[in-house]
């Protein structure tokens, strides 16, 4: 192959890959509130998707992230929840996980709720308004960082509010709509005139105040509930919720940004939002009309420095053409309005002080370098610690203790440190110094043992991390793992978080997972901060998690990379435990998702007589360890009679799953195209013949999202 066909085929696969790791991060961010990328690594990405698409013309395909909106439709709402990874309290108590199997009802918009298009650079921006007419007038307004909601009024009255979902349809969220004090329920008369058609929507951001956010991540603390990362993901879990007293409880708030409708008032955007206004809506006082690039500028660089004192989360700025003819002769790209961009905020960067370095040891003996810095407020919240990853990351950034560090907060929880600040060579601001590795100080050395047992540490070849080989005796591990072995997704144990599992492990009645189940009443109701009703629930949890199946017992034994999704797989193959620990290596890896390291690490976990006794006391406790012969049953007859091809990658499920799922409904996997079909399981990247052929049959495309609808998984 030449260079150039080489490159172009590179090229072509990096395109295929960030469609796919595109699709799954909106997944992430949208459906799970859990953000993988930061905003600023998700546009870039998206940019270069959009560059490639542009060479490559002939890989067009209409489900590709840079031609669709995001979606928090809750398609798959258990697949969503598990993969979030929290864990409960007590069963029955009303959680962000709602009542179970009751969604939202979906409802499609009346107009799509589209995006914007984002820019990082004033450059941009100006580049942007070189572009519309001379005489043309910017709204320039705050970009709140919530989720967008529309508000329908028919005659007056709130009858729907919908999230923004796909962009096409959206959830039905109005119940807990109604609970927040600045939307009105009902428009006030005062100038209202019910319109012709009746009917009027408005768009607006949902969020929660900085102060609201605060207090619910302190009640999730003392309740050893995981926090919430940002504002945004609070807002998102909150508007979720199945309970609406509960959503009042949480202080939602929201601003309107966006009128839509026929005959209405008004010829501009700005005159619109003043009679929204009046009309009773929440409407920001910071909303400007510009009618410079000067004034833009000006706008921008004021509310880059006060937006820290809003009491809510904001990203950026929204620059609107004002004049409703001029918008429309702007139009819409697939995506967004030409007639609006946003300037996002940088990422917020501090200067401070790295006091000490610690280390923390996780439950699979990896141990990790943590960041002590002196306390600093970054992007509204107080930060004092941040990861440093491994040994690799503190010598690329050449980090000691004592050093002036740069630290970045995105939309993740845990912080970043980017950089640190090399003195007399300038600083990060001007571009020179933190990234230099001019001044090299004494190289770095992680610790040569464990900081919890004193066990020597061991690095293997290949791996960044440095790890406690000791996992029968390092406390840490040995927590960890009972706290995995409980966790949701696990063994599902309530009543046993983090600090009792400290608890009695510093009793000794908790050494290992197979002593759970070894509990007594007596022996959790005499400690002194649980008392018997905690030992009732506490039991009752151990009891139940006794029915837990067997593919979940095989994710909670915590062998080192067997994760969910990979013991399921096992599971299925392995019906049970005897099964999977007389396998051979060749059999493991002949199990989709298994290579070499994990099948090895199975046969070393089987090897470990230690491992053996828990096990057996485990089975004796009366665990899962085998399949029951029903599990392969029949879940509905909702594709009965049907031949479904599936084409393309997936987000929530493996092709291998779908296929099983489709059987498992009735239906038949066929693998190819015919007057026959029923209908194509449509993913990204559908091959484009498949979609040529089903086209001309006359065979519907079902994205990933309708079809678990369809069958309401
Ligand atoms: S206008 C068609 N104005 O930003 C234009 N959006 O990235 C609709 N947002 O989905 C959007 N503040 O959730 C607009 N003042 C503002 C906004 C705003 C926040 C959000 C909104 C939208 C997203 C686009």
């Amino acid at each position: 192959m030449d260079l150039f066909s080489q490159i172009e085929s590179t090229e072509r696969e990096e395109l295929l890959a960030l469609r796919k790791e595109l699709a799954e991060a909106n997944y992430k961010y949208y459906v799970e509130n859990a953000p993988t990328l930061s905003d600023y690594d998700f546009d870039q990405k998206m940019k270069h998707l959009e560059e490639l698409e542009k060479a490559y013309p002939d890989m067009y395909d209409a489900n590709s992230p840079t031609l669709r909106v995001g979606s928090d439709l809750n398609a798959n709402e258990s697949h969503s929840l598990e993969a979030k990874g929290e864990r409960r309290e007590a069963k029955g108590a009303v959680s962000d996980r709602g009542e179970k199997g009751k969604g939202f009802e979906q409802v499609a918009h009346k107009y799509p709720m589209l995006s914007l298009s984002n820019s990082y650079s004033r450059e941009e921006i100006a580049d942007w308004i070189s572009k519309l007419p001379a005489d043309v007038e910017i709204v320039c307004e705050l970009k709140f960082d919530g989720l967008s909601i529309s508000l329908w009024y028919e005659n007056g009255i709130l009858t729907k509010a919908l999230t923004r979902g796909d962009g096409v349809k959206g959830d039905n969220v109005v119940e807990n709509i109604k609970t927040i004090a600045g939307i009105p329920q009902r428009l006030s008369d005062i100038g209202y005139r019910v319109l012709d058609t009746g009917f009027l929507e408005l768009r607006g951001e949902v969020l929660l105040p900085w102060a609201a956010f605060e207090r619910l991540n302190k009640e999730r603390e003392a309740e050893g509930e995981p926090l919430f990362a940002n504002p945004r993901n609070a807002a998102s879990g909150t508007l979720k919720l199945q309970d609406s007293n509960e959503v009042a409880k949480r202080g939602l708030d929201c601003y309107l940004y966006y009128m839509l409708g026929e005959d209405l008032p008004a010829g501009t955007h700005f005159d619109r939002l003043q009679i929204a206004k009046q009309w009773g809506f929440n409407i920001s006082n910071a909303v400007k009309v510009c009618r410079s690039l000067e004034e833009v500028m000006d706008y921008i660089g004021y509310w880059d420095i006060e937006r820290k004192n809003l009491p809510v989360a904001t990203d950026g700025i929204v620059l609107k053409v004002n004049s409703l003819s001029q918008q429309e002769e702007l139009g819409y790209t697939a995506k967004s309005p030409r007639w609006a961009i946003a300037y996002k905020f940088p990422a917020e960067r501090q200067l401070t002080k790295l006091k000490q370095i610690t280390y923390q040891v996780g439950r699979t003996g990896v141990v990790t370098p943590v960041a002590n810095l002196e306390p600093i407020q970054l992007s509204g919240t107080i930060v004092q610690r941040a990861t440093l990853h491994n040994e690799d990351f503190i010598r690329q950034l050449d980090i000691h203790e004592g050093d002036m560090v740069w630290v970045e907060k995105g939309g993740e929880i845990i912080p970043k440190i980017v950089g640190k600040e090399v003195p007399h060579s300038g600083s990060l601001e001007d571009g020179a110094g933190a990234y230099s590795l001019e001044v090299k100080g004494e190289e770095y050395t992680f610790p040569k043992n464990c900081p919890e047992c004193g066990a020597k540490l061991v690095r293997v070849e290949g791996e960044a991390a440095w790890r406690c080989p000791n996992e029968a005796a390092c406390p840490p591990q040995i927590k960890g793992k009972i706290e995995h072995f409980v966790s949701r997704k696990a063994m599902n144990i309530d009543g046993l978080g983090s600090e009792t599992i400290d608890l009695l492990y510093s009793q000794g009645l908790l050494k290992n997972i197979a002593d759970i189940y070894a509990l007594t009443q007596e022996d959790i109701a005499q400690q002194e901060r649980l008392g018997e009703k905690s030992a009732q629930n506490m039991l009752a949890g151990i009891e139940a998690s006794k029915q837990v199946p067997w593919a979940r017992v095989l994710f909670a034994l915590g062998i080192r990379m067997v994760g969910e999704t990979t013991a399921k797989k096992l599971a299925r193959k392995f019906p049970s435990i005897e099964q999977l620990q007389n396998a051979s290596i060749e059999q493991l890896i002949a199990t989709e998702d298994v290579g070499e390291l994990i099948a090895q690490n199975i046969i070393n976990y089987f090897k470990d007589s230690q491992n053996m006794v828990i096990i057996h006391r485990l089975h004796q406790a009366g665990l899962q360890m085998v399949s029951p012969d029903d599990e392969q049953t029949m879940l509905s007859n909702k594709l009965e009679g049907k031949s479904i091809v599936i084409s393309g990658v997936f987000t929530h499920h493996s092709r291998d799953e779908y296929k099983n799922i489709i059987e498992q409904h009735g239906g038949k996997n066929v693998g190819s195209v015919s007057k026959k079909t029923s209908f194509v399981l449509a993913g990204d990247n559908m091959g484009p013949e498949k979609r040529k052929k089903a086209e001309n049959l006359g065979v519907a495309l079902l994205s990933e999202e309708e079809f678990l609808a369809l069958i309401e998984e």
